[in-house]
Order: structure tokens, then C-alpha cells, then sequence
């Protein structure tokens, strides 16, 4: 690498529009600081196609800490690309070697379309948080710090389920486009807690349903979605939403 930086043949996937055949289009990039972000990277890149007359890439982003989940680029084949439990936006390019061919693609799954290059709809998670992911019981005013006991266990397993980003790679990286760990982790993050129970029945089912009403597919235990997301969501959160589905869908027949 000389002292001006990497450079790097990058293959980006490029439709215009969600009826656009799409393709790969090709770019060599030089003078790629390994201190940048993979996203300023595409920053650098897309002002000099600007400079040039061309079309940006058009990729989702917002808050670029890791937090928001709108970075959903599948890099090299793998959402978020090599990083173990890292956004997009939080991979630097000191993962790559001067050199080195990249290929960006937009998250693949029927039920997330691309509107444009690499920005996919990913209204479908919403959909599924519309249908229940939420509490609506009223609880009048916030109580006493500690006035509801809540088990160390069911508090730390809950809280491991709110880190979920809803960033969607657990789909991508899924040969099903399941969305299960999504879902899982949503039921879980309230059906442990106190507050979320009350509604922990209707909830589930309605929340399974609009998932596969959003035309993800089903779970076949490839863990994979685990291995891509960025805040490592246990499958076991998965296990879970099936005892409550289960338990939920007896209870409907009694
Ligand atoms: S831009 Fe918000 S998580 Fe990456």
C-alpha cells in the first residue's frame, strides 16, 4: 500500500428502479485510508461520481454508530461483511488489504425488494412491530424504581433481546429469508418482562402471523442469522417464541 492510501476494485450492484433487471458495475477506488468507515468509503466514492456526471449509489444509512440498523449492505457475500457482530457502518476499512475486490450487494430476500442500487423496503419488519410489538396496557404514572420485581435472569435475557437493531441481516443471511430471529427477539424482549405479559398471547400470534403474511420463510435451524447479526441475538430467543406461540395457539382452543 503506498503512503496515499489502498486501492480497491469494488463491484457494486446498481438498479435503478424496482423493476430495473439490476447489474454489477464495476469501480477501482485509490487512495482508501484504512481509518475510514466502509460507508465513508462509499462516500469518497460516489462524490467522485458525482465529479464524473454519474448517478450515485444509493445505499441506506443514518446514524452511523450502530444503533439505527438502516446499513444493510451484504459485503463479499456476508451481511455486514467480515466482522463478527459489527453494523456496516462500524467496519473499517483496515479489514481489507490494498488490492483487494469487494463486492456490494443490497440485503437479498423476496419479502425486502430493492427501490434502487442497494437500498432495499424493509417495510416488512415493520409490519410485524405494527401487528404487536409494542405494550398498550395502560400503567398510569412510571412506577417506583424496583416496585415491580423483575428476575435477574428474565431482565438480562429481555435486555439482550431489545439490543436487536432490526437491521434485517438475520433475513439476508438466511438461505430461507426467514425472519424468525427479527420476530423472536421482539416477543422476547417483552414476554419476559412484567409489563409486556399481559399481552404476551395475542401478541405472539399476531406477530407470527404478519411474519409470514410478509412472505418470510420459515426456520430450518441454520443458525446463520446468528452468525450475521451484528449484536449476536441467541436462537434460543427463537425456541422461546415457539413455547409461546404454541402456548398462546392452545389456550385460543380451550
Ligand atoms: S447506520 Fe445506523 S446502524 Fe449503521
Amino acid at each position: 500500500m503506498s503512503d496515499s492510501g489502498m486501492t480497491l476494485h469494488l463491484k457494486v450492484w446498481r438498479q435503478a428502479n424496482p423493476s430495473d433487471a439490476g447489474k454489477m458495475c464495476e469501480h477501482t477506488l485509490h487512495g482508501v485510508s484504512t481509518d475510514q468507515s466502509f460507508l465513508e468509503m462509499l462516500d469518497v466514492l460516489n462524490e467522485s461520481l458525482i465529479k464524473e456526471g454519474e448517478d450515485p449509489i444509493a445505499f441506506d444509512h443514518d446514524c452511523r454508530e450502530g444503533i439505527c440498523g438502516m446499513c444493510s449492505l451484504v459485503i463479499n457475500g456476508q451481511p455486514h461483511g467480515p466482522e463478527a457482530r459489527t453494523t456496516t457502518c462500524q467496519l473499517h476499512m483496515r479489514k481489507f488489504k490494498d488490492g483487494d475486490t469487494i463486492v456490494i450487494e443490497p440485503w437479498r430476500a423476496s419479502a425486502f425488494p430493492v427501490i434502487k442500487d442497494l437500498v432495499v423496503d424493509r417495510a416488512p419488519l415493520d409490519n410485524i412491530i405494527e401487528s404487536g410489538g409494542y405494550v398498550s396496557v395502560k400503567t398510569g404514572q412510571a412506577p417506583d424504581a424496583h416496585a415491580i420485581p423483575v428476575p435477574k435472569e428474565a431482565a438480562d435475557l429481555a435486555m439482550d433481546a431489545a439490543s436487536c437493531i432490526g437491521c434485517g441481516a438475520c433475513v439476508a443471511a438466511c438461505k430461507n429469508a426467514s425472519a424468525m430471529l427479527f420476530t423472536a427477539a421482539k416477543v422476547s424482549q417483552l414476554a419476559l418482562l412484567p409489563q409486556g405479559k399481559v399481552e404476551k398471547q395475542q401478541r405472539v400470534l399476531n406477530m407470527v402471523t404478519a411474519m409470514d403474511d410478509s412472505g418470510f420463510g420459515n426456520c430450518t435451524n441454520e443458525y446463520e442469522c446468528m452468525a450475521a447479526c451484528p449484536k449476536a441475538i441467541d436462537v434460543a430467543h427463537i425456541a422461546h417464541m415457539n413455547r409461546e406461540y404454541l402456548g398462546a395457539t392452545l389456550l385460543t382452543r380451550l
